[in-house]
């Protein structure tokens, strides 16, 4: 695996042998603390973030490694108007791997095509973010014990929600998954997703924007943030921002074994009181979302272990 920018690029079998590996990593976490000593890990990230950023960080310090961090825009010499394509061959000089969140979709793919060294998509636009599903995945493993024969509800911005994209296209590959598409109308998921990844490849699929409704059949349901960053104008945003908040009070009528999971940041759209329901695993999900970012680079940088 010389690059991750699509979470396709993944068979399952890989998706698979990462989740065998990170569950070996929560098991024996000694057996991996000097892995990647003398490898620098270079995160370059040009819009904000916490838990991608944080969690590569601290992934490849566990792994014995270091990291050089660039954490805005503004802190670079993109400022200066530097490409991204320099910026990759210049990183490449420095580090054994990167991991790039760009606000332009495709940004990470023109550093992988420019890089000399492994580079990760760590979120691109309202395009993809297959880091972010990989934490979604061990997270819906540990909480079923399957990734198959699952009915997943994704609700909110289906639009822009990269992870939404992500988690759709890697889902589909595994039987028996449908999903229920919960959205207003202005938010639903982009036909390209609904057609290439679903429709062509006759993967069951409702759409409604009836959150309440659809709850009692969901074993995932996947809450996602409006990503206020991707609207054109404010007034749209302030109109769709609460059109979902789940509550103690939905929940009643969900599964007793539903799984809540959310990419995070919250805003609005779970309240506060959901956290203590012990069906809410999206804090569980931060951490997974470590154990797989080391899983990655241990199998990027061909580590033997
Ligand atoms: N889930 C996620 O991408 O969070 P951050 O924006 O904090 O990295």
């Amino acid at each position: 695996m010389k690059n991750l920018i699509d979470i396709l690029e993944l068979s399952t079998e890989e998706l698979d042998e990462l989740i065998a590996l990170a569950e070996d990593i929560i098991a024996r976490p000694e057996k991996y603390r000097e892995s990647c000593r003398y490898k620098k890990l270079a995160t370059l990230f040009f819009e904000p973030s916490t838990r991608t950023r944080l969690s590569f960080e601290a992934a490849m310090y566990e792994l014995g490694g270091q990291v050089l961090s660039v954490s805005s825009g503004s802190s670079s010499s993109a400022a200066k108007g530097e490409s991204v394509a320099d910026t990759a061959k210049t990183v490449s000089c420095y580090a054994d791997i990167i991991a790039m969140r760009h606000p332009k979709e495709g940004a990470p793919l023109v550093a992988a095509m420019n890089a000399t060294v492994p580079v990760i998509n760590a979120g691109d636009g309202g395009h993809n973010h297959p880091t972010q599903t990989l934490a979604d995945l061990l997270t819906i493993w540990r909480e079923k014990g399957r990734i198959t024969g699952l009915t997943i509800g994704l609700c909110g911005d289906l639009k822009f929600g990269r992870t939404v994209h992500s988690l759709i296209a890697a889902m589909a590959r595994y039987p028996g998954n449908r999903f229920v598409l919960i959205s207003p109308e202005e938010l639903k998921l982009p036909s390209y997703v609904k057609k290439d990844v679903l429709k062509n490849r006759n993967i069951p699929y409702t759409q409604t924007t009836d959150l309440e409704g659809a709850l009692p059949e969901l074993d995932i349901l996947y809450m996602t943030r409006v990503q206020r960053e991707r609207f054109f104008n404010e007034e749209d945003y302030l109109r769709l921002k609460d059109s979902y908040i789940l509550t103690p009070e939905k929940l009643e009528k969900a599964s007793k074994t539903l799984s809540i999971l959310h990419p995070l940041p919250r805003v609005n759209e779970i309240s506060v009181g959901v956290d203590a329901d012990p069906r809410a695993v999206y804090f569980k999900q931060v951490l997974n979302g470590k154990y797989m970012r080391m899983a990655l680079i241990l199998k990027m940088l061909e580590v033997e272990v």
